[in-house]
């Protein structure tokens, strides 16, 4: 609908450089450059490559995507950015890019968080959140299970991991395994060819006694590791394949039982699955058994909107215009461990389109020339 909100969102806080551009809840464009490929010979992200990676990226990803939207960026009703958690110098890029446009062009801007982006994107693709709704989110650097009431401002932490996230532990075993990086994809094709029972793996944190709803993979992680050791020690091949499908296994049995407990517990018939992890295909086929016999109704996104990308920043911010949330003031700043319990970053009360009345051009004189100069 044209009076929903036009908002272009921007992500850099780890190794893609996402640009979304939605109206409410309808995705417009969803542009990615990512610098996995400067990252997979030193086997994780590294800060400093990344960041020089979102510098040289993020002007030109703007612009594809307001190209492949169709839309001018005079038209946007706001600018959304990742303002936490993640790496500091790689959120600062995206930080400071979203300030030059949206102060040239005379925008309200908005911080958001990159953990509330990632269960807001499902808005684009199965509409408004249920209110209330479980979120499992499970991404590289993040494994938690949430509860939300309204994603632009009550976000409970319900339980979350004691050690690894979900997605480093992929990363992990895949080095061990000596599969590359990222992990997580090259362990779920791996895996669609092993058998999930071959060995039995750890379950971490599942005892009577141990808290209901954290996550620990560090165990399981060693544990892997040991087993495959002791099969080389002994001159033995490693069956890649079963030992892919062993451990991811082990990894999604945990996410999914935990996730549809806390949703029985709390009861809340509506779980959403978020973050890169949520892109691994026996995850989706697990929960969505599990939520079925539950009565559970499971919401995840296409693997697309699970990785990284702008889309679900914009979709954040679009939520953030719809419901008159305060905009961020100019002096925002990256914040990398920003809590999970602020879905944004919100200033004092300001005007920019009256103070600042800006046209397109000036966006290309700030963000060509002036912007890292
Ligand atoms: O959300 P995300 O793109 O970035 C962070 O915010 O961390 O998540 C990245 C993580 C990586 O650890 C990657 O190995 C994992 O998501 N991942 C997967 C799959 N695709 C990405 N893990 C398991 N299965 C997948 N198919
Ligand atoms: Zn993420």
């Amino acid at each position: 609908m044209a009076d929903e909100p036009l908002v272009l969102g921007i992500e850099t806080s780890c190794d893609e450089t996402g640009v979304g551009i939605v109206r409410g809840s309808t995705l417009l464009a969803d542009a990615v450059a990512s610098s996995v490929d400067e990252h997979a010979r030193f086997g994780g992200v590294v800060p400093e490559v990344a960041s020089r990676a979102h510098l040289e990226a993020v002007v030109p990803t703007i612009e594809r995507a307001l190209k492949d939207a169709g839309v001018s960026a005079r038209d946007l009703d706001g600018i959304a950015v990742t303002a936490g958690p993640g790496l500091a110098g790689a959120l600062l890029v995206g930080v400071s890019a979203a300030k030059a446009y949206a102060y040239a062009l005379g925008k309200p801007l908005y911080g958001v968080n990159h953990l509330a982006s990632h269960i807001c994107v499902d808005q684009l693709e199965h509409g408004a959140l249920p209110e209330p709704t479980m979120a499992l989110l499970v991404s590289g650097g993040h494994s938690s299970l949430l509860l939300s009431t309204d994603i632009t401002s009550d976000v409970r932490p319900m339980g979350a991991t004691i050690d690894d996230a979900a997605g480093e532990a992929f990363d992990k075993i895949a080095r061990v395994l000596d599969l590359g990086f990222p992990g997580g994809p090259v362990i779920d094709r791996y895996a669609r060819e092993g058998d999930p029972e071959a060995i039995a793996f750890p379950r971490g944190l599942t005892g009577p006694r141990d808290p209901a709803y954290d996550f620990s993979f560090s165990g399981l992680k060693t544990a892997v590791a040991r087993w495959i050791e002791a099969r080389r020690a002994a001159g033995e091949d490693v069956p890649v394949r079963d030992v892919a499908a062993s451990f991811q296994e082990a990894v999604v049995d945990v996410l999914t039982r935990k996730a549809v407990r806390a949703c029985k517990d709390q009861g809340v018939d509506h779980l959403m699955i978020g973050g890169g992890v949520a892109a691994n295909s026996r995850l989706r086929v697990l929960a969505q058994e599990r939520c079925e016999a539950a009565g559970i109704r499971l919401r995840v996104p296409r693997p697309k909107l699970c990785t990284d990308n702008g889309a679900m920043v914009a979709a954040l911010g679009a939520e953030m215009v719809a419901r008159n949330r305060a905009a961020s003031s100019w002096d925002l700043s990256a914040d990398s461990s920003l809590p999970v319990t602020d879905p944004h970053v919100p200033g004092a009360p300001h005007s920019p389109t009256h103070s600042h009345p800006h046209t397109h051009d000036h966006v290309h004189e700030i963000s060509k020339e002036n912007l890292y100069s």
